[in-house]
């Protein structure tokens, strides 16, 4: 059975938080889980994201897209698929809507490449989400918030950086592919307190896959 769920929205929107929440949630319930993010989380993948994200060096889109396809493919076959094969819950902060939101939408790179959602699909190596949870935040609120954890002393990265009109067409994004596959994704209300929203994120978990509340 498919049990990746995938965690998406803007920088900030409370993504990782929510994750770790449903994770203990899931395990209380003695479920294994297997917690993951994208960029970086197998070997090859951390050289990956310091390329990506350190700000050293400014990657072109093309390239941008290309390094977090990379990223995917190895992070899918490294850890993805074996903590499925073993029963696993997988929950993973970032995945191929990310990469639609940024790189191609942001930047305004899908325009005129019809085979770009094909590239994505061959990054994916074969395995969607069984569900996606779209933590739904107004942009100011996600930069008041990540204001406040860089004041907290963590540090951001070049995408964070971007100009407020950068995030927004990112928000605008999620926001199209939430109309187009509302199936697999779920809209979770994020700007309500952070138990206001797990209490959302266990709810849409106990009904879509039959979990005791
Ligand atoms: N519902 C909430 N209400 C208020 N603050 C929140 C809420 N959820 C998370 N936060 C705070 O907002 C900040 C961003 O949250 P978090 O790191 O979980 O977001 P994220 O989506 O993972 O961000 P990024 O995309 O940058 O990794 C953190 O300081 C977190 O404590
Ligand atoms: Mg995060």
């Amino acid at each position: 059975m498919n049990r990746l769920i995938t965690f998406e929205g803007v920088d900030g929107c409370g993504k990782s938080t929510q994750l770790q929440r449903a994770a203990t949630w899931l395990r209380g319930q003695g479920h294994d889980v297997v917690s993951t993010f994208e960029p970086g989380d197998t070997g090859l993948g951390k050289e990956i994201r310091s390329l990506l994200l350190a700000g050293e060096f400014v990657p072109v889109p093309e390239t941008e897209l290309l390094l977090f396809l990379a990223d995917r493919a190895q992070h899918v076959r490294d850890v993805i698929v074996p903590a499925l094969q073993s029963g696993a819950w997988v929950l993973c902060d970032r995945y191929s809507d990310s990469t639609l939101a940024y790189q191609l939408a942001a930047r305004k790179l899908g325009q005129g490449a019809a085979n770009l959602g094909q590239m994505l699909r061959f990054a994916e190596c074969g395995v969607s989400p069984a569900l996606t949870l779209w933590f739904d935040v107004p942009v100011d609120e996600s930069m008041r918030r990540m204001k406040q954890r860089a004041e907290s002393g963590e540090k951001a990265t070049r995408l964070d950086d971007e100009a407020i009109s950068f995030h927004e067409r990112v928000a605008a994004a999620f926001g199209r592919q939430y109309a187009s596959e509302p199936e697999r994704m779920i809209r979770i209300d994020a700007e309500q307190g952070m138990d206001d929203v797990e209490r959302q994120v266990t709810g849409e978990l106990t009904r879509r896959f039959g979990l005791m509340a």
